[in-house]
C-alpha cells in the first residue's frame, strides 16, 4: 500500500483545514503494523491477533486497500473455532518471546478442547462481533470501482457469510440459553472494556483461589503502569482463565459453575449492528429464507433485551449480573447501547443524547474536547488515566459517530468526527487518550485507532 494513495470515497468527505495529513499518517501506521495477512493492533503491547481489533482495521483497510481488508479477516476466521466462536486473540508463533500474557501456553485451548483449532494457537474466550460491520464495508468500498474488484469482494461475501452467521448462532445460543436477546460474557477481557467499572461488583463476587504464577509484560510496553489496569485486576483476570480451563471451555459446564456470568449491553448492541449488517450480506449472497429469517429474530430479540435494560435514572442503559440477579448500576459509554443497536425510538435517542452532552460524559466542563469519557467522570470508578475507567478511545467515538450518523443524528455525529479527528491530528493514534488534557495513552500507533480515522475521514454520515 501506498502511503499516498487516497481512497477514492475520500473525494467525497470533507476533510476540515489541517486534517488533511491525517488519511496519509493513519495508513502509515497500518503498513507499519502490517505483517503478511493480517496486522497488529499496536507494535509492541499487543503482538497477536485479537478479534474486535482485527474487525476494525479491516473497516479501516477498507478504504486503501480491499485486499489487505479481506485478508485480515479471513486469517482472524480460519481460527474459528467448530462452535462458532471466533477467539478473541490468534496467537502470532513469530511473536518475541515474554512479549505478551497470557501467552498460547497459558491458555492450552487446542489441548483442552475438541472444539479449538488443532492449527493456530487461539485464547478461550470471544470479543464484540464487530465483523459483519467490516465485511460491509468491503463490500460497499468495493462499489464503483472496476468488475474485478467488485467479484472478488462477491465472491469475499459468498465464503465468509456461513462464518459469520455461525459465529452469530454461537452468540444467539451458547451465550444466550435464556433467550434474553443479551450476550452473557465469562470474563472482562470478552467484553474489550477490560477493567471498566461495570465489571467491579460482578468480579468483586468472585472469591480468587491460587493461581499459577505468572509475570505480567504489558507493563513494559507502557509509560507508566497507571495506564493498565492493576495487579490485583489481573489476579482476578487470570483465575477467571483458570476455571474456564478447568471447565475445558465447554459452555455448559461454565453456566453451570463459573463465577462470572454477566449480559454485557455494548457487546449485545454491537451483535444487533452486526446482524443487520449480515441481512444485508445474506441478501447478496441470496441465503436461505430461514437463515435470514433467524436473524430478523435475533434482532428483534436483541433491541427487547436492551429495552429492559434501560435505566430511567441513568439515561443509561446498564449491564446485568446473571448470578447475584441485579443490573450493574454504572455509568460508561457502553450505556449508550440501544442507539448503537439502531431503532431505539425518538424518545430513547433523546434521552441518550441528553445524557451524553450532560456533565457526565461530552459535556464535562473540565474535558479538553467533547468527546465522551469511558467511564463518567461523575461515576466513583472514574480513573481518568486508566484504560477503560475514563481515557477517551476513538473506538468508541467511532461506534457512536457511526450509529448517531444511522439514527439520523447527523449534526451531533459530525461533531464527534470532527473532534475525534482533530484530535488525533492533535495527540497522534494512541489507543486511548486523557480526557481533560488529551495526553496520549497507552500505546502509541495503535493500528485500531488508524482505522476508525480512515472510515471516518472517508465517509461521512457512517456509510461508505
Ligand atoms: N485487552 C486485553 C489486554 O489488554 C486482553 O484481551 O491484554
Amino acid at each position: 500500500m501506498q502511503e499516498e494513495e487516497l481512497p477514492q470515497s475520500l473525494s467525497r468527505a470533507p476533510v476540515a483545514r489541517g486534517l488533511d495529513r491525517v488519511n496519509p499518517l493513519a495508513a502509515g501506521v497500518l503498513r507499519r503494523n502490517g505483517l503478511k495477512s493480517w496486522t497488529k493492533p499496536a507494535p509492541s503491547l499487543y503482538p497477536h491477533q485479537w478479534s474486535w481489533d482485527s474487525a476494525f482495521i479491516a473497516l479501516g483497510l477498507a478504504h486503501v486497500d480491499n485486499r489487505r481488508a479481506t485478508s485480515e479477516l479471513e486469517t482472524l476466521f480460519a481460527s474459528q473455532w467448530s462452535t462458532g466462536k471466533v477467539p478473541h486473540i490468534v496467537f502470532n508463533p513469530e511473536a518475541p518471546p515474554k512479549s505478551y500474557f497470557p501467552d498460547a501456553e497459558r491458555w492450552n485451548s487446542s489441548a483442552l478442547s475438541e472444539h479449538a483449532p488443532a492449527g493456530p494457537r487461539t485464547s478461550g474466550l470471544c470479543q464484540p462481533p464487530v465483523h459483519a460491520l467490516a465485511v460491509k464495508r468491503i463490500w460497499e468500498t468495493s462499489r464503483g470501482k472496476d468488475e474485478r474488484h467488485a467479484a472478488r469482494a462477491r465472491a469475499f461475501l459468498r465464503d465468509n457469510y456461513p462464518r459469520l452467521f455461525a459465529w452469530h448462532r454461537y452468540l444467539a445460543t451458547a451465550r444466550d440459553p435464556e433467550g434474553s436477546g443479551l450476550v452473557t460474557i465469562y470474563h472482562p477481557w470478552e467484553s474489550g472494556t477490560d477493567n471498566s467499572p461495570r465489571w467491579d461488583e460482578a468480579l468483586a463476587r468472585v472469591s480468587v483461589g491460587e493461581v499459577p504464577p505468572y509475570t505480567r509484560y504489558d507493563l513494559q510496553h507502557v509509560a507508566d503502569p497507571s495506564h493498565r489496569p492493576t495487579d490485583e485486576e489481573y489476579d482476578r483476570y487470570l483465575w477467571l482463565l483458570e476455571l474456564l480451563k478447568r471447565a475445558r471451555y465447554e459452555e455448559a459446564a461454565i453456566y453451570e459453575s463459573h463465577p462470572f456470568l454477566v449480559k454485557d449491553v455494548l457487546f449485545s448492541a454491537v451483535l444487533v449492528a452486526a446482524n443487520e449488517a449480515l441481512l444485508e450480506i445474506a441478501e447478496v449472497v441470496g441465503a436461505p429464507r430461514e437463515e435470514r429469517a433467524l436473524v430478523e429474530a435475533w434482532i428483534e430479540r436483541g433491541r427487547h433485551g436492551l429495552d429492559e435494560q434501560w435505566d430511567p435514572g441513568l439515561g443509561l442503559c446498564v449491564d446485568h449480573d446473571v448470578l447475584a440477579g441485579e443490573p450493574l448500576r454504572v455509568r460508561t459509554v457502553a450505556g449508550f447501547a440501544p442507539v448503537i443497536a439502531g431503532d431505539p425510538g425518538r424518545e430513547r435517542i433523546k434521552a441518550l443524547l441528553k445524557t451524553l452532552d450532560s456533565p457526565a460524559f461530552a459535556g464535562h466542563p473540565r474535558l479538553r474536547r467533547p468527546l465522551p469519557p469511558s467511564t463518567s467522570p461523575e461515576d466513583p470508578g472514574f480513573h481518568s488515566r486508566s484504560y477503560w475507567r475514563g481515557p477517551v478511545w476513538p473506538v468508541a467515538n467511532w461506534l457512536l459517530w457511526w450509529s448517531l450518523g444511522r439514527a439520523g443524528e447527523h449534526d451531533r455525529a459530525s461533531s464527534l468526527r470532527r473532534e475525534t479527528l482533530e484530535g488525533l491530528a492533535e495527540g497522534g493514534f494512541a489507543e486511548y487518550f486523557e480526557p481533560f488534557t488529551g495526553e496520549a495513552l497507552g500505546s502509541t500507533e495503535q493500528s485500531w485507532t488508524a482505522a476508525v480515522a480512515l472510515d471516518m475521514l472517508a465517509t461521512q454520515n457512517g456509510s461508505a
